[in-house]
This record gives structure tokens, sequence and C-alpha cells, in this order.
């Protein structure tokens, strides 16, 4: 295989269809079934954008009264999950905990399911599993982020929106609607990306006819990378490094001086801008106004313009949401946990298309090893 055939990264190969999301890095667009992302975070709660993602159209009053009705009954940690958790050290990263969360509600769930054959599941019984998941996340990291703070852990509370209630367990407080809407607009915006390598290695673990939770745990592994869900926490710890609008240009010298990748800028398929930008940096400058704040806006400002005037490499999503989950009082640890709430729903949704339509992903290599050479004295058998 010549060289110019390998797609190192696999840039710019296109693996399957799907007709969940469409990005277009020309037009600047991302759609979610067909709905511009935009409109969605301006318009939708985030639980009908994960019905959206789910079954493919927006839902009717019922059909989301129902999912409602049907993702309160998982709110609630059950009491091996919570043991799971607390076994943990309380100095483990979150999204370790997450992951072994995850897990935990997998294997109770397919607890006496039977041999790996029959834990796949139906499409229906994965639709259910994607909504127990979903409606479970928030309670897990808002029960660790509390766990950390050695603060008691906050019951789910029935009557409040999905976005309300996460808040709520967190904070223990009624959530102002300000702190609500960019929270809800986040969430929309984080949900659904395409064949990003999260998404991309849930549907290569459900080829292979694994189940749910399994694609999950490994999705979840996917996304802790700095170069991909881990950017949002990271851009908290350069904001943190920088100090303030001030030292920006000394602290940039010196990390392109040590070629030091910029967390929150770049993108693998937008190279002129992230489509989701400029609705997370308005709701994060709704949150600097309500926190006046006016500080984070200049080191936010400062960098951009410093990093894109210098490299033309525009900040994606990761760059205003990590702030503004920083400004709503979520630990900095905690953002990528945040970015995991959201993305189950892509992922399930991924999931469902990969087992409707299945083919087990196993790309090839090139070999660039040894040629066939033997241990000295060997001699077979026969
Ligand atoms: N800081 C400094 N240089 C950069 C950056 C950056 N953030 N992004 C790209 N470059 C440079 C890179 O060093 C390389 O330069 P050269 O050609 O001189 O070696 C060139 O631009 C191409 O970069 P690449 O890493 O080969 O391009 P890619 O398409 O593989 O990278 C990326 C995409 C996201 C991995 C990269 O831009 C990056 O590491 N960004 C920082 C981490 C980050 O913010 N990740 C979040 C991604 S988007 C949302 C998400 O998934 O959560």
């Amino acid at each position: 295989m010549a060289d110019t055939d390998i797609k190192k990264g696999l840039a710019g190969v296109v693996a399957d269809v799907t007709a969940i999301s469409k990005v277009n890095p020309d037009t600047n667009s991302l759609l979610y079934r067909g709905y511009p992302v935009q409109e969605l975070a301006a318009t939708q709660p985030f639980d009908a954008v994960a019905y959206l993602l789910w079954h493919g159209e927006l839902p009717t009053d019922e059909q989301l009264a129902a999912q409602r009705a049907e993702g309160r009954q998982y709110r609630a940690l059950a009491p091996e999950v919570k043991t799971a958790i607390d076994q943990l050290p309380l100095d483990c990263h979150p999204m370790d905990e997450l992951r072994t969360a995850v897990s935990a509600i997998g294997a109770i769930d397919l607890a006496g399911k039977g041999s790996v054959l029959d834990a796949v599941g139906t499409v229906e019984e994965n639709r259910a599993r994607s909504l127990h998941l979903f409606a479970a996340l928030p309670s897990i990291v808002a029960y660790g982020q509390r766990r950390r703070q050695h603060l008691e852990p906050i019951a789910p509370r029935e009557e409040l929106d999905y976005s309300s209630n996460f808040l709520w367990m967190t904070f223990g407080e009624e959530p102002d609607p300000v702190v609500v809407d960019a929270f809800n607009r986040s969430m929309i915006l984080y949900a659904e990306h395409s064949f990003n390598a999260s998404t991309f290695t849930a549907r290569v673990i459900t080829s292979t006819l694994s189940d749910l939770y399994s694609a999950v745990v490994g999705a979840i592994g996917a996304l802790k990378g700095p170069l991909h869900g881990g950017a949002n926490e990271a851009v908290l710890h350069i904001f943190d490094e920088i100090g303030s609008a001030d030292n920006v240009v000394p602290w940039l010298d010196d990390a392109l001086a040590s070629k030091r990748k910029i967390m929150g800028f770049g993108h693998r398929v937008y190279k002129r801008g992230d489509s989701r930008v400029p609705t997370m940096k308005a709701a994060l400058d709704t949150l600097i106004d309500f926190y006046d704040r006016p500080d984070v806006l200049d080191l936010y400002s400062t960098l951009e313009a410093e990093f894109v005037g210098r490299k033309g490499i525009y900040p994606n999503l990761d760059y205003p949401s990590g702030p503004a989950y920083n400004l709503m009082g979520f630990d900095t640890l905690t953002f990528t946990p945040l970015f995991v709430a959201a993305r189950i729903t892509g992922w399930t949704a991924h999931i469902l298309e990969q087992q409707a339509s299945n083919a087990l992903i196993r790309p090839l290599s090139a070999y660039d090893g040894p040629d066939e050479r033997h241990i000295n004295g060997y001699r077979p058998d026969t």
C-alpha cells in the first residue's frame, strides 16, 4: 500500500452515512436532523433536542411529557451506583468517576441477561437505556462535585426541567433563569457533532455487537483527552495560568515558543471558525453581565484576538464553554463530564443508527515493521 493511500488520523475519510447531523465547514453550519443548531438552542429545551436526535423529529407536547415521565424514574441513583462512586478516591478525575458509574449502571442493568450474544439488546431496549443514561448523568455529575466538596448530595426534584434540576442538584439553590438558559444552550450545542472521535469510538464498539453501556464507557474514555472534550477543562487551566488580560502577550510568546497547543482553538473539520461558537459566546456574554465579570471578557477577547491574529486558528466550542461553566460555579474538573451529559444524546443516537444498519468496523493497516525473521534454533515440529 502506498503511503499516499494512508489517511493519518482518518482525516478527510468518509466512513459511513448518518442521518443524525450534518457539519458543513464551508457554510459554517451544523444541522441536527435538518435543524440549524442555533435555532434549536434558541427555542428548545435540551430534552426535546435529545428526543429529536433519537427519533428524527421534534416531540409533540405529549411525546415530550411521556419522555419526561419515563426519564424521571432514572434521575435518582441506585444505591449500588452510589457505592461504586463512594469507593473511589476523592481526588480521582471526575471523568474516571463518571466512566465507572456508567459501567456500574450497565453491569446492574445487564445482570442476568445471559451471554455476550444477548447483551446487545433490541433497538427499543437501547432507546430505554439511552434515556436511562441521559436522566442519570446529571445526578452522577452533581453527586461527584458535591462529594469532592464534602457536601451532602441533593435529591433530584421531579417538577424541575432538565437544566434547572441539574443546577439544583449541583448547587442546592433555585437557579436564575439567565443561568438556566445559558446552561440549556450549552447542552444543545454540545449534543452532537457527527463522526467526532468519541462518537466514532461508540460506533466501533457497537459494530462488534457489544452493548450500549460498553460503547458509552469507551466514548467517555475518548472524550476525556484534551484534543477532544478535555479541552474545555484545559481552557480554564490556561486562563488560570495567564491570570489577566495584560499577561496574554508574554504568556502567548512563551507558549508558542515552546510549541504548546493553545486549548480551545483549532478544529479538525472547521478551519474558518466553529459554527457553535457565536451562540455559546453570546451565552457567555449574558453570564459575564449577570455575574458582573468584565475581567473574564477582557482575558477571553485579548487571548482570542492575539492568537487568531498570529496563527489564523479560530476558537472552538470549548473556548467559550469553559469560562461559562466556571462562572456558573462548576469545578474546573467537572467541565468535561458536563460535555458527557450533553453528548450522551448524540452518542446514543449514533449507537442506535449503527445498530440499525451494522457492519463491523475493521480498517486495514500498512505494515512497516521488520521483514519476516525467525527465532535462532527454532525447528517446527512438523
Ligand atoms: N494551538 C497551537 N497550534 C495549533 C492549534 C492550537 N490549538 N491547533 C492547531 N495548531 C497547529 C498545529 O500545531 C499544526 O501546526 P504545524 O502544521 O505547524 O505542525 C497545525 O495547526 C495543524 O494542526 P493539527 O493538530 O495537525 O490539526 P488537526 O486538524 O489534527 O487538529 C485539533 C485539530 C483540535 C486536534 C487541534 O486544533 C488542537 O490540538 N486544538 C487544541 C485542543 C482543542 O481545543 N480541542 C478541542 C477540539 S473541538 C471540540 C471538541 O472536540 O471538544
